[in-house]
């Protein structure tokens, strides 16, 4: 059974890559990652602030363009549970790269045109494989519209793409007005693969301390569906690889990724709920399906329904919407 994919150029030996998460921490946790079969691993990200952070603390005489030093010091406390300064995370991108055969992918988290966008090329040279940028910002700011956002973005990715010759994947959330349009723009911006969608954890009250409190849920497995109806609209418009991310646990939820057009898919709750031996079940669904599909290869299956191949294109759009509410049936 050939579960090979190619991801940003890279070629993979199946479609499960670890997600970014607490999990590449540990060098000996990514050998375990290898180990159970994962076919390469996405790094933590390391954030525009703790960039901006660290340069101002080493040299007060440098002057940052970016808006996005006052902001960060309100809403990153102290650097409080960042594991890694910016050093720190080149050191432990060579020592992942020097313990493990599969591909390392750096993330780097970040919305302005900073001095840390810099940063991408130095993580090239400490030996990443590709480098993931998770674009993650609160369009809470009524003066900029969604076109400045996107504008910004797209900057990003060229000035990050103009820099550095490994493969750039670009994370992003799903609030976007004109998701096709922009997912677009930024793949002719270069971008070598997109990664759908991160999630934005949302804040929640403490009633006793009338206080904002994070409360960080893991996402549940219907939570899919979003990057499913995105990947299946977008596999035909896109050249870039497409990787599918949130609500992933079963074989099965890789195999319709798969169907829909994902090169790859991460994996980040279900290691986190089941362990890395999730990894082998995976598989094991996997090929088992695919045996008696009678599919040999997972280059068969993917985009076999994307929204032009699948039987029934409206479903990925509003057809579907007016169907699933006059079929649902209260249970009263
Ligand atoms: C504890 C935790 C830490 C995470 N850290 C990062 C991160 O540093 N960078 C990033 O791009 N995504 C991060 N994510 C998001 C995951 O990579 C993933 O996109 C998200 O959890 C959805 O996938 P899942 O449903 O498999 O968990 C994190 C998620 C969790 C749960």
């Amino acid at each position: 059974m050939d579960l090979s994919t190619n991801y940003l150029g890279l070629d993979l030996k199946n479609p499960l890559v670890a997600g970014a998460s607490p999990l590449s921490r540990e060098v000996a946790t990514v050998r375990e990652l290898e180990d159970a079969g994962v076919a390469a691993v996405v790094m933590y990200s390391l954030f525009e602030e703790q960039i901006e952070h660290d340069a101002t603390m080493h040299d007060h005489f440098i002057e940052f363009g970016a808006d996005s030093f006052a902001e960060a010091l309100s809403y990153v406390p102290q650097q409080v549970g960042f594991p890694r300064g910016p050093d720190e995370y080149l050191d432990h991108i060579a020592k992942l790269k020097a313990a493990v055969d599969i591909p390392i992918i750096a993330s780097l988290n970040g919305t302005s045109r900073g001095g840390w966008i810099k940063h991408a090329a130095l993580m090239e040279e400490a030996g990443a494989d590709a480098l993931e940028l998770n674009l993650y910002y609160v369009a809470a700011d009524a003066d900029v519209s969604a076109r400045d956002i996107e504008e910004r973005y797209i900057d990003v990715v060229r000035e990050v793409k103009r820099s550095l010759r490994i493969p750039v994947a670009v994370k992003l959330g799903a609030h976007f007005s004109a998701f096709a349009n922009f997912a677009r723009q930024l793949d002719h911006a270069g971008a070598d693969g997109l990664v759908l969608f991160n999630r934005f954890y949302q804040p929640d009250i403490d009633l006793e301390n009338l206080d904002i409190i994070p409360d960080l849920r893991l996402s549940a497995p219907h939570e899919m569906r979003l990057p499913l109806r995105w990947i299946a609209i977008l596999d035909p418009l896109l050249e870039c690889s497409l990787a599918a991310t949130t609500g992933i646990y079963t074989s099965f939820d890789v195999l319709k990724m798969m169907l829909v057009g994902a090169d790859v898919t991460m994996l980040v709750a279900t290691l986190l709920r089941n362990g890395v031996g999730a990894v082998g079940f995976i598989l094991e669904g996997m090929r088992e399906w695919m045996e008696d599909h009678e599919y040999a290869s997972l280059q068969q299956m993917q985009g076999s329904m994307n929204q032009l191949t699948c039987p029934n294109p409206v479903a990925f759009e509003r057809g579907n919407y007016m169907r699933e509410l006059h079929a649902y049936r209260p249970n009263i």
